[in-house]
Parts: C-alpha cells; sequence; structure tokens
C-alpha cells in the first residue's frame, strides 16, 4: 500500500517566512507551495529498505529470536540462519482448537536458497476455542510477579503472555524430546505465540495424521511398534505427551511416525497426576490401534514395560 510521504525540509532551499495564506494557518503560500511539491503518493514501495523485497511478508524473525529460542545445535542444514532472509505465508495447514498451523516459505532472495517450514500461532484465549484444564499445569510455577499478576488479571498483556507460554512450553518440549532422540518435527525457533517447526508434507500436502490413514492390522502392527518405542523413550525422560491420539500423530512418505502437539506434555514425577496422564495417553492411543487389528496384549506389554520404568 503506497502512502503519502511528506520529506522532511534539507534546509537547502531556506523558506522564506512570509505572509500568512489565510488567518490561523501557521504555514505561509510559499510553505505550502513547497510542501505541496515534495507530496507525493506513488513512491515505489520495493525500493524501501524496511519492507522484505520479493513480496515476502517479513524479513525472517531468526535474527531477532535471541540463542535461547532457537533450536537445539547442531542446527540441520535446511535452516536458513541469514539475515537478508525473508518469509512467505503459503496458507493455513490446519485449524485447530486452540492455533493455527501455517505454511511459510523461509527463502534468501536472490539465490536458489529456500525451505518450508511449520508455523504454529497461538491464539489469545479471546479467540482459543479450548482451555486446558489446570491439573496439566499444577507442576509449572510463573515467578515474575508482574506477569503472575497480568495472567491472573487477564488483561490484554496476560492473554497475550499466555499465549506465548504455551507457545514456548511446546517449544521447549520439542526441544527436550528432540535431543532425547523422540521422534518429533525438529523445533527451529519460538517468538512470542509463534513457533516455527520442521514441515513434515511435501509441496502440494502435509503429511496425514495417523487417524487419516487407510489402516491393515500389519500396518497398524508396524506403526504401533514405533508409537510403542516413542512412548517409552519418552516415559524413560520422565515424561507423557499428555493428550497423545490418532489425531496427534503425523505419518511421513516412508511411513515414520512424528508426534505432535506437545505444549502439554506431563512431567510425570512433578506433576501428582503424572501416572494418571502416562496410562491414560496408552490407553487412548493403544484402544485406536486395537481397533485397527492390533493384538490387545501388544498394548498391555507395552503398558508393563513403560510402567516399569518409572
Ligand atoms: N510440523 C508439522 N508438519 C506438518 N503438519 C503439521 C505439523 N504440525 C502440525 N501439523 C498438522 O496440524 C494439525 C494441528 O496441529 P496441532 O495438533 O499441533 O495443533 P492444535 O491447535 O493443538 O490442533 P488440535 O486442536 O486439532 O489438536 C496436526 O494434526 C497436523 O495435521
Ligand atoms: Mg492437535
Amino acid at each position: 500500500m503506497t502512502q503519502p510521504i511528506i520529506a522532511p525540509h534539507t534546509g537547502d532551499t531556506p523558506l522564506k517566512k512570509t505572509r500568512r495564506s489565510t488567518p490561523g494557518d501557521p504555514f505561509s503560500a510559499a510553505e505550502h507551495a513547497h510542501y505541496e511539491s515534495l507530496r507525493t503518493t506513488d513512491i515505489a514501495l520495493e525500493g524501501d529498505p524496511d519492507l522484505p523485497p520479493d513480496g515476502a511478508q517479513r524479513w525472517s524473525t531468526w535474527a531477532d529470536t535471541p540463542p535461547m529460542q532457537r533450536g537445539p545445535e547442531p542446527l540441520p542444514d535446511w535452516v536458513i540462519t541469514a539475515t537478508g532472509a525473508v518469509d512467505h505465508e503459503l496458507g493455513v495447514l490446519k485449524t485447530g482448537k486452540e492455533a493455527d498451523v501455517h505454511l511459510i516459505e523461509r527463502a534468501i532472495p536472490h539465490a536458489n536458497d529456500s525451505t518450508l517450514m511449520a508455523s504454529k500461532r497461538y491464539r489469545t484465549s479471546d479467540h482459543s476455542l479450548f482451555h486446558r484444564s489446570n491439573d496439566y499445569t499444577v507442576a509449572r510455577g510463573v515467578k515474575k510477579s508482574r506477569e503472575k499478576r497480568a495472567l491472573e488479571r487477564k488483561s490484554r498483556f496476560g492473554r497475550e503472555l499466555a499465549a506465548g507460554r504455551w507457545a514456548n512450553a511446546e517449544f521447549a518440549a520439542l526441544c527436550l524430546c528432540y535431543e532425547e532422540g523422540i521422534a518429533v518435527p525438529y523445533p527451529v525457533q519460538v517468538h512470542g505465540r509463534e513457533l516455527i517447526m520442521e514441515y513434515i508434507g511435501d509441496e502440494r500436502q502435509c503429511a496425514p495424521r495417523l487417524a487419516d490413514l487407510a489402516m491393515t492390522p500389519e500396518r497398524a502392527e508396524a506403526l504401533w511398534e514405533q508409537v510403542d518405542d516413542n512412548v517409552e523413550l519418552l516415559a524413560h525422560t520422565g515424561y507423557a505427551h499428555g493428550d497423545l491420539s490418532a489425531y496427534n500423530i503425523v505419518v511421513d512418505e516412508n511411513d515414520d511416525i512424528l508426534f505432535v502437539d506437545l505444549p502439554q506434555i506431563v512431567d510425570v514425577y512433578a506433576n501428582p497426576k503424572g501416572f494418571e496422564f502416562l496410562n491414560r495417553d496408552i490407553d487412548n492411543i493403544g484402544r485406536w490401534f486395537i481397533s485397527k487389528g492390533l493384538d490387545p496384549e501388544a498394548v498391555e506389554e507395552c503398558r508393563a514395560r513403560v510402567m516399569a520404568v518409572v
């Protein structure tokens, strides 16, 4: 959008104070004429250094993201860190109850280098269709009293903060899982309410969720083994997913699973209901697999093994 721009007077041609054109008008006729000659409505915005080139929506937010809010080292080679990079919005992948997942492309202009990423944007509570039970957050404290008061008052700042806290919680959970070798998308960065992570899918479509797949008992068994391994690994780390279901597992083109949607990850030891959450995760996902032909014994065997390690 073009904006009329009033350029500041440069001082090259001193403006003579002359008679006011109309009573009360602080500018003389000559000043009016001068400013009119400077007024323009057709400045080419492409030349504006503050706007990103190539029709992008914004400059890459990587440089503004503090190191603590960037993904674990070593960064995968597809992560673009160049300061001149730009982000293109390619559309909404999925609209969820508490966040929307967008597809973005981070690219270096004039270089043949770009990468697709998933950007999960948490809504403030005014727009969220979902309020998580306090059972999840019982072991998580808020130390700064200003933030604590804002959260309690549910002011605009408080709502923004709450959405940012969920984005941060999910980012931290993804980092922890990724570093423990649990199958999750690589967390690229978190910035306010926006979490950017590895995109699972291709140019045509995002990877299906487990619930979207056509299943045979053989395929169910092979996928269950991966789910079982990852639930066990997560339990070894001391955590339960907290909302594990066939909707929060995506399956890539190699039939490899990845857990998504982890903001509510539960510390099995610190949370008084930790074991309940872990048991419920195994129940929910186990029941889904049994309905697809998995032997119920496999689920009970997993439960016994997982409960023995925590
Ligand atoms: N990294 C990713 N790559 C590809 N698709 C993704 C990725 N992350 C999420 N999705 C897709 O977006 C959907 C919503 O993501 P997610 O479950 O994290 O958000 P949500 O707001 O909690 O959604 P819901 O309310 O449906 O649980 C997922 O079911 C999955 O299909
Ligand atoms: Mg989900």
